[in-house]
């Protein structure tokens, strides 16, 4: 006789999956992924705080939200961030640089200490994290993925010091492939290409310089008042970088969780994975940026010109000193030129010191960049600004 029960071998020992920073970017992305796995997988998400927003939307999506805060550790089997990865057979681990980073400058701190706390506070929570999980599901665990970055001081010779929001996962990758882990021999890094909302991969609206009297009187002439209002802007894309720049890019909402279930059901402990959905020189993005804005209606062509982005290679000083960005974040673009988006990430299965996505058993599907930066949409593009030391 047929059922009437559509799914008659429910699996009745799902895998356990714990997310840790599951309302994040990359975090959600990954809960999403494998509650659509299910019944194969049950996902635990972890916060501090499963009353907020982003917990309930989990909850409400399927996922088991667990309060656990990475900043505690008591070695007891009874606190709450053991009891999260009892019996888990996968975890992502994302640790946060930029939090830490902003409290320590908005309580006074110098660049410098504020780094620092963010360097410590990622490396804490990525100990405190690997530990629990190494003593709650030691006989479960398959496979743990951390997010990791590249080494830029140790990579560049100490000509970059100052990025340690790179170093600091550079650091928690190091230390947990090292014996003294405990899961070196389970666990595999991903290493995330730049966001498609990272200030830094897209173009800025600038005023144009100030005009002669006589270049203004002279178009205003030519001009249609309108036109003259939209031109007074033009789009740059200023890096402390060359234009021979290449930096992998990606949706992270939509591609992080797909990249991750490669990791953990499909490629070997100790692989290295550069995750992106386009790998693109500065020309590239500029590309993305304008086929994003585009404006397709008849009225709009005469507006278009002041839509082709200009790009400008800045100083890194000097950038620093007129716009503010500080140099934590300044020295990417530089290091990425010159040493590449993975330069002295080593060791990795197989010989490889890292994998591409092309060299993935399952690649995920990947969307353009340009897809993912008109998502974002024509509004938010075009107002796009780098942010100061104060705004990052
Ligand atoms: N922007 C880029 O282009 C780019 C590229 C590659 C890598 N990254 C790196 O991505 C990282 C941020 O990832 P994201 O964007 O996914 O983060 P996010 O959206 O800012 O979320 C941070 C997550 O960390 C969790 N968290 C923070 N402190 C915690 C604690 N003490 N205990 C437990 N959970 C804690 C938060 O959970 P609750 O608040 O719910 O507790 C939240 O889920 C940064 O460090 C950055 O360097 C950025």
């Amino acid at each position: 006789m047929a059922s009437d029960n559509p799914n008659p071998n429910p699996n009745p020992n799902p895998k356990i999956i714990v997310v840790v920073g599951a309302t994040g970017h990359q975090g959600s992305s990954v809960v999403r992924t494998f509650l659509a796995l299910r019944p194969h997988w049950h996902v635990r998400a972890l916060t501090r705080d499963p009353t907020s927003a982003a917990s309930q939307r989990l909850s409400a999506q399927g996922a088991e939200v667990i309060q656990a805060d990475l900043d505690s550790s008591s070695p007891s089997s009874s606190s709450p961030l053991e009891a999260a990865f009892a019996g888990a057979h996968a975890v992502f681990l994302n640790t946060d640089f930029w939090a830490p980073y902003r409290t320590a400058l908005a309580a006074g701190s110098t660049q410098a200490a504020a780094s620092l706390a963010g360097f410590e506070t990622e490396m804490r929570h990525a100990r405190h994290a690997v530990a629990a999980a190494a003593k709650a599901a030691s006989s479960t665990l398959e496979r743990l993925v951390y997010s990791a970055l590249a080494p830029l001081r140790s990579a560049s010779g100490g000509k970059y010091t100052h990025s340690y929001h790179w170093d600091s996962k550079a650091a928690a990758a190091a230390w947990i492939a090292s014996p003294a882990s405990g899961l070196a021999d389970r666990a595999s890094c991903i290493y995330i290409g730049a966001y498609s909302t990272n200030p830094l991969v897209i173009p800025q609206k600038m005023k144009k310089e100030t005009k002669s009297r006589e270049e203004e009187e002279e178009e205003e002439e030519e001009e249609e008042e309108e036109e003259e209002e939209e031109e007074e802007y033009k789009y740059v894309m200023r890096l402390p970088a060359g234009r021979g720049m290449r930096t992998p890019v990606l949706d992270i909402a939509a591609s992080t969780g797909p990249f991750v279930r490669c990791l953990v059901e499909d490629e070997p402990a100790n692989t290295n994975l550069l995750a992106y959905d386009e790998y693109l020189d500065v020309d590239g993005l500029m590309q993305a940026w304008t086929e994003a804005v585009r404006d397709t209606s008849p009225s709009s062509e005469q507006q278009q010109e002041h839509l082709q982005p200009q790009f400008v290679q800045m100083d890194i000083h000097e950038m620093n000193r007129t716009i503010g960005l500080p140099l934590e974040v300044l020295e990417a673009p530089p290091f990425i030129e010159e040493f590449g988006y993975m330069g002295g990430v080593s060791g990795g299965s197989g010989g490889n010191n890292f994998v591409e996505p092309h060299q993935l058993a399952h690649r995920p599907d990947a969307r353009a960049f340009a897809d993912t930066l008109k998502s974002h949409g024509r509004e938010y593009l075009l107002g796009s600004q780098l942010p100061t030391a104060a705004t990052i």
